[in-house]
């Protein structure tokens, strides 16, 4: 099973829902850190309750983006860890975690890209007045919110309200953040097939 680090900087939602699924077997993946910005954060408290390590280092804590991430590198390295999950990481991933993790870095994102990216993507869907958003799974580059896509899903907004439309996009992104993992780590084709064909 891939070893993962999950990288947060908020409430944790996606991560509690991955952690669970791969605790239960659902998803073939071992969720053995959480890397966070926000020592503060209630991800950490999840974490915490779900045994998963730590790492919680704050960027202002270091002379650079390079020292920050070669700090965090050093510690995925300890553990192990062969992919990068992003969920509510509130911050750009540098050269240095991008070099060492080519390829391996996946985030979801609450809209449907390229429209809206960056921050309160939410906020920007409302503000422009569109029907519909959604959610999207993809890889890291070095841009904002710019690399292939791997899925997508759409959401119609609740007109002139951000809390439902907001409830809609999170149980969105819960389940198809877990799909898309999911794919993307699959054992093998026959092995996946083997179960389908179980199911059938
Ligand atoms: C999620 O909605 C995620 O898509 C968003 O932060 C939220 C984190 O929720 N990420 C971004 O906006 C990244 N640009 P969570 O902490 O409850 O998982």
């Amino acid at each position: 099973k891939p070893k993962v680090a999950i990288f947060a900087s908020g409430s944790g939602s996606n991560f509690q829902v991955i952690t669970d699924a791969a605790s239960a077997g659902e998803l073939h993946a071992d969720i053995v850190a959480v890397v966070t910005d926000k020592p503060q954060a209630f991800v950490v408290e999840r974490a915490k309750t779900a045994g998963v390590a730590v790492v919680a280092l704050r960027p202002s804590d270091f002379a650079s983006k390079v020292d920050y991430e070669e700090a965090i590198l050093q510690e995925l390295k300890q553990l192990e860890v062969e992919w990068l999950v992003l969920a509510g990481y509130m911050r750009l991933i540098g050269d240095t975690l991008l070099t060492a993790y080519a390829n391996r870095i996946v985030n979801i994102h609450p809209s449907l890209l390229p429209s809206f990216p960056g921050k309160d993507a939410i906020g920007q869907a409302l503000a422009h007045g569109v029907k519909v958003t959604g959610v999207t799974v993809h890889y890291v580059d070095a841009g904002m919110d710019t690399g292939p896509i791997l899925s997508q899903q759409a959401v119609e907004v609740v007109e002139g309200n951000r809390e439902q439309t907001e409830h809609r996009i999170h149980a969105v992104e819960h389940e198809l953040y877990t799909k898309t993992l999911q794919q993307l780590w699959m054992p093998t084709a026959s092995a996946s097939q083997g179960r389908l064909n179980k199911k059938l």
